[in-house]
């Protein structure tokens, strides 16, 4: 027997995602059954920007930066870390969390490449999506990329990050992922001082993150939403 492809992983949702155009030209997959997307349908590349590039990443300030996502997914927010890295100025060491892997065929069509201006990444970009589970992947810009199939209810990582991307479902769509558990297991991996980013303004979710020792604050959200979260560890 050949070898298993590593994307073959069913995914736990039902109905189909398909791929759709947002507002800012960029597209994300979306879920009819379940009402639901991967990113903002007002801009997916937009939202990612706003809420993990300019408010993850760039609030943590440090040159050599670890980066912890929760649902690694189409990989929209690890390509536009990858493409703020420069060798010497700002080097990433990034860990995803992905259960359900993207099927390759709706990487290709949503084509983040292409949507971000970097059509030239597209081939490394393939590549790093399709590297091996918890096998290391570099770029001579000073991107470092790994991804695990742990989720994140088993995270057990003890001051090793500096930013957190939480890109979960909405609580609405996925109550699990969003527990004063999870975010008490996130707490432990951030280094003092790291932060969390999150498109969720929601209060449930804030008060878990706090109810975990985090200290949290409620910041302009991407377009279309009026509020995100940022949560610090002390
Ligand atoms: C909103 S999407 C993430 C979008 C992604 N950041 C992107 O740029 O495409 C949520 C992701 O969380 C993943 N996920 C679901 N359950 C999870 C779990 N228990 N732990 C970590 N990730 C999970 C889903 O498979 C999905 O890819």
């Amino acid at each position: 027997m050949g070898p298993v492809s590593i994307h073959a992983a069913a995914s736990p949702f039902p109905g189909e995602w398909i791929p759709v155009l947002t507002g800012d030209g960029s597209f994300t997959l979306d879920n009819a059954q379940l009402q639901e997307h991967y990113h903002s349908v007002f801009g997916a590349a937009t939202e990612s920007r706003h809420v993990y590039i300019t408010n993850g990443l760039h609030r943590s300030g440090g040159r050599n930066v670890k980066v912890l996502e929760v649902g690694l997914g189409t990989g929209l927010n690890a390509l536009l870390t990858w493409m703020a890295c420069r060798t010497g100025v700002l080097e990433v060491e990034y860990l995803g969390l992905e259960p359900f892997p993207v099927a390759p065929s709706l990487l290709a069509a949503v084509d983040h490449a292409r949507a971000v201006g970097r059509p030239e990444l597209r081939e490394d970009f393939e590549a790093m999506m399709a590297a091996p589970e918890d096998r290391t992947w570099s770029h001579p810009d000073g991107f470092t990329f790994r991804w695990i199939r742990t989720p994140v209810q088993e995270l057990d990582l003890e001051e090793a990050v500096d930013v957190v991307y939480f890109d979960a479902f909405a609580p609405s769509v996925q109550p699990a992922m969003w527990t004063v558990d999870v975010f008490t297991r996130i707490h432990k991996a951030m280094r003092p001082g790291a932060v969390l980013a999150t498109y969720c303004a929601q209060g449930e979710a804030r008060r878990a993150m706090e109810a975990a020792g985090m200290v949290t604050e409620r910041i302009p959200g991407p377009p279309g939403k009026r509020q995100m979260l940022v949560a610090y560890r002390r």
